[in-house]
């Protein structure tokens, strides 16, 4: 399965992303992540990108879709993929479309997390993420066993830069004027789902195994 996971910030991608990963075997690319890693890591993409993300802007079109090509060729991502946060521009679903049609393959799906901007201020200043794992919980919707740690490592939780109101308004900007007319192309190429992604955790999961297993 090629899937695109869709949808503004703190629509739920990120969370979705690992446990439809597992269920169907396929890999889970996050542009947001492998940038956050560059940025961490000081690489030269990463020191291209800072500036933009601490904004909530968009980075350019060029730099992720360089490193989106090079990770569709990782050996694990050969049986399919989630694509969680690319393309958002149409000009990124148009390369998408010639990287693809280079290996022979196309994209089954796009799920589109449909959701209203309203509870999103909520998600995301309650988000604290484990950085290394990508696992991500929230204060009152996903707690940690112990407040500040990972479950899993007991490593400590951060905050990401750009998850806070002021940000989070340019981040939703963003989406509205650059990546709402991505939805509208894939709508019109008929692949399209929308999947309600006002619901609990546990509720979306459901709705996405059965639009993926079907
Ligand atoms: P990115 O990392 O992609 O951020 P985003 O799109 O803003 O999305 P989020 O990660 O905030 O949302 P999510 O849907 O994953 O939410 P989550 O599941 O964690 O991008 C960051 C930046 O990188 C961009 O601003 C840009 O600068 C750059 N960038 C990335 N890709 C790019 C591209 N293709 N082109 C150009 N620039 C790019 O959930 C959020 C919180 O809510 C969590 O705490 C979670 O526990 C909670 N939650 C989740 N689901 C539910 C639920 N159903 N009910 C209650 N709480 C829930
Ligand atoms: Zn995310």
């Amino acid at each position: 399965k090629r899937l695109v996971f869709i949808g503004p910030p703190g629509s739920g991608k990120g969370t979705q992303s690992p446990v439809i990963k597992d269920e169907f075997c396929l890999c889970h690319l996050s542009t947001g992540d492998m940038l956050r890693a560059a940025v961490a890591a000081k690489t030269p993409l990463g020191v291209k990108a800072k500036e933009a993300m601490d904004k909530g802007e968009l980075v350019s079109d060029d730099l992720v879709v360089g490193i989106m090509d090079e990770a569709m060729n990782r050996p694990k991502c050969q049986k399919g993929f989630i694509l969680d946060g690319f393309p958002r521009t149409v000009t990124q679903a148009e390369k998408l479309d010639e990287m693809l049609n280079r290996r022979g393959a196309q994209i089954d799906k796009v799920l589109n997390f449909a959701i209203d901007d309203s509870v999103l201020e909520e998600r995301i200043t309650g988000r604290w993420i484990h950085p290394s794992s990508g696992r991500s919980y929230h204060t009152k919707f996903a707690p940690p066993k112990v407040p500040g740690v990972d479950d899993l490592t007991g490593e400590p939780l951060i905050q990401r830069k750009d998850d806070n109101a002021d940000v989070l308004r340019s981040r939703l900007d963003a989406f509205h004027k650059q990546t709402q007319p991505v939805i509208d192309y894939y709508a019109k190429k008929g692949n399209l789902v929308n999947i309600p992604a006002e619901k609990a955790p546990e509720e979306v999961t459901k709705v996405v195994k059965k639009v993926v297993s079907t």
